[in-house]
């Protein structure tokens, strides 16, 4: 298939084969990781810009990382220490970013559909590194090649995803991608943490944590998002790890070879014990490694849609 999207804004808007062509395309590139020179001249003289509103360790770094195996130029803008915080508008800043020659933005946002409002007043490449509750589609793509990896498969699999499902872009993206991908998803939280509707998106919901871990092949772990409990109404910590944390008394009664992931940061102790996020099952590290190979992809495929669009 010949790759024509400049931006990468979300799994929503991708067809199967699109997410399986960024899929093939990651394959290819995690063998730079382990050259001695862990570089390749594939955006040689682009510009990469971070432009993040909201903190973030593992999609900042990831991005960085991946632009430089690929050779490109990188600036991180931080909205703390810009001028965004002397009232520049979000596509303002978008609009000079272009005019300073960059190539890329990625960007993250804590307003859903921040990504693609700049991406509609831009034409450089605009990828989306995770807009309020809406959609963080490189965390979703690593998810989905990393359970390929493990499993050498990823149709047909039974994957649930357990915590707060409302508040997730995490759990939206991978929910998107996974059901294109054929996999079997249900989701697991207290009533509250479910949004109403979401079988329309193709999942089974759950609320007995058991159920939701009997015949999963994999279980995506959530963070429990306690900052954007803005009514107080959240169970408390012990609570939920008391009904619904991945513990090793829970997990042996799960598939033996269960995958246990997560997208970080952990809150252990709440949503998941420290001797399961260490232990044999857990993919949690081999993730954060795969996002490198994931966003190298995903930057190498934006430019190159972008230099269509041109022509
Ligand atoms: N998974 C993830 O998005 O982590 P960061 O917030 O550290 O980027």
């Amino acid at each position: 298939m010949i790759w024509t999207l400049k931006d990468l804004l979300g799994l929503e808007d991708l067809t199967r084969e699109e997410i399986k062509f960024i899929l093939d395309t990651v394959a290819s590139f995690k063998e730079v990781s382990s050259r001695e020179i862990k570089k390749v001249p594939a955006l040689r003289g682009k510009t990469v810009v971070n432009l993040f509103y909201e903190p973030s360790t593992r999609t900042r770094v990831s991005f960085e990382v991946a632009a430089k195996r690929l050779s490109a130029d990188v600036i991180n803008i931080v909205a703390e220490s810009s001028s965004i915080i002397k009232g520049e508008t979000l596509i303002d800043t978008g609009r000079n970013i272009q005019a300073l020659k960059a190539d890329i933005i990625v960007i993250r946002h804590s307003c859903s559909g921040a990504a693609i409002l700049l991406s509609k007043h831009i034409d450089i490449s605009v990828v989306n590194a995770g807009d309020g509750w809406h959609e963080h589609p490189t965390q979703a793509l690593l998810d989905i090649f990393t359970l390929q990896e493990k499993l050498g498969k990823i149709d047909g699999l039974n994957v649930s995803i357990v915590g707060d499902i409302s508040h997730s872009r995490v759990a939206r993206s991978n929910i998107w991608g996974l059901t294109k991908l054929g996999v079997k998803v249900t989701v697991c939280a207290p009533a509250m943490l479910i949004p109403p509707e979401i079988e329309q998106m193709g999942v089974r919901v759950t609320h007995d944590i058991d159920e939701a871990l009997k015949n999963a092949d994999a279980v995506n772990v959530l963070r429990m998002q306690f900052e954007r409990d803005e009514q107080g109404a959240f169970p408390k910590q012990l609570e939920y790890f008391k009904n619904f944390g991945i513990t090793r008394e829970r997990l042996q009664k799960a598939k033996k070879n269960i995958l246990l992931m997560h997208p970080g940061p952990l809150n252990r102790g709440i949503e998941i014990s420290s001797d399961v996020a260490d232990g044999p099952q857990s993919v949690i590290l081999e993730q954060v490694t795969n996002g490198i190979a994931v966003r190298m992809a995903v930057l190498f495929l934006v430019a190159q849609g972008r230099d269509k669009n041109k022509k």
